[in-house]
């Protein structure tokens, strides 16, 4: 009989994100706050089935339902380090979270495959950890979740003093352009770096309540000017609101945070200023698994 495990694997948004220089390997050493919200994706692991990786939900269009896909690579990057095989597992997402916006859907899925495989293979947690920097740059944070301060390429995480419940309200792009986080990096001018002052202090200031005029985005400056047409529409959002708006991880989703009682007002304003269909309402949130 094949064996279903299950996780929820959550969304994040940056409430600070500084890139302090450029590295010897091509990465760029982060600070950075990040914080996991509700909206997930579900994620399955099936042990005793066919090999392969299935894909639902509403946000199915436009995720990898082959190899590539990070889910399955977290599996085989596990597998390989603790000699397992993968020939008899079967990936099931039910994607809630839209693909290459910026909010680490595809990276958090991934992570929820190395929990659920760790645990049933009793995997070493540093191998779970060494998989997930082989995946890609913001899984180790999705192992940890709640509130962490992240730094090194997106390995090194701390746990911090939890957020307390806050209003989330996303605003989905409508532009798409290809290998957007390197690009991001890349567009990054020498000598414009950050000195991680943003995010030590968010960290030293937590538990407390914060909204989007205070988080900062060191890709904001270079987002407007590599998605078209996202300058306007991130003004557009910001007046009909009269709130202010950030760009979650290297984006082009725009999100707003604060009081969770002003959260519907801000939704229902961008809604009827005709951005309805791309607005997610959401709420920060702690792990919904064991840390
Ligand atoms: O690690 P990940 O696949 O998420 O990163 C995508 C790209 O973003 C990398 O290939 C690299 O160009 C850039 N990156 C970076 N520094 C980081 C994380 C990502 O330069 N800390």
């Amino acid at each position: 009989m094949p064996e279903v495990l299950r996780d929820r694997a959550p969304a994040k948004v940056n409430l600070t994100l500084e890139v302090l220089g450029r590295r010897g390997d091509g990465y760029h050493e982060l600070v950075s706050v990040m914080q996991t919200i509700a909206l997930a994706d579900v994620v399955e692991v099936v042990l005793g089935a066919e090999p392969g990786i299935e894909v639902t939900g509403p946000w199915a269009q436009g995720t990898p339902t082959d190899t590539s896909n990070l889910a399955w690579q977290a599996a085989e990057a596990l597998a390989r380090l603790v000699g397992r095989r993968t020939n008899e597992l079967r990936i099931r997402l039910e994607k809630y979270i839209p693909p290459a916006g910026g909010l680490g859907g595809g990276a958090s899925d991934a992570a929820a495959v190395l929990r659920l495989l760790g645990a049933a293979w009793g995997a070493p947690k540093e191998a779970v950890c060494t998989a997930a920097g082989a995946v890609g740059s913001d899984e180790a944070f999705f192992l940890v979740g709640g509130t962490a301060l992240v730094e090194g390429r997106g390995e090194r995480v701390k746990p911090l003093p939890a957020l307390p419940l806050h209003g989330v309200v996303l605003l989905l792009p409508s532009i798409h352009i290809e290998g957007k986080t390197s690009r991001m990096f890349a567009a990054l001018a020498d000598g414009s770096f950050d000195d991680g002052r943003h995010g030590f202090a968010l960290a030293s200031r937590l538990p407390c309540a914060i909204r989007s005029n205070e988080l900062y985005n060191r890709f904001e400056s270079v987002a407007v000017s590599l998605f078209p047409g996202l300058d306007e529409e991130w003004r557009h959002a910001e007046t009909v609101t009269g709130e202010s708006f950030r760009l979650a991880g290297a984006g082009p989703t725009l999100f707003w945070l604060g009081p969770g009682d002003e959260a519907t007002q801000v939704a229902e304003r961008l809604c009827a200023a005709g951005f309805g269909g791309r607005v997610i309402q959401s709420v920060t949130t702690g792990p919904t698994w064991k840390r």
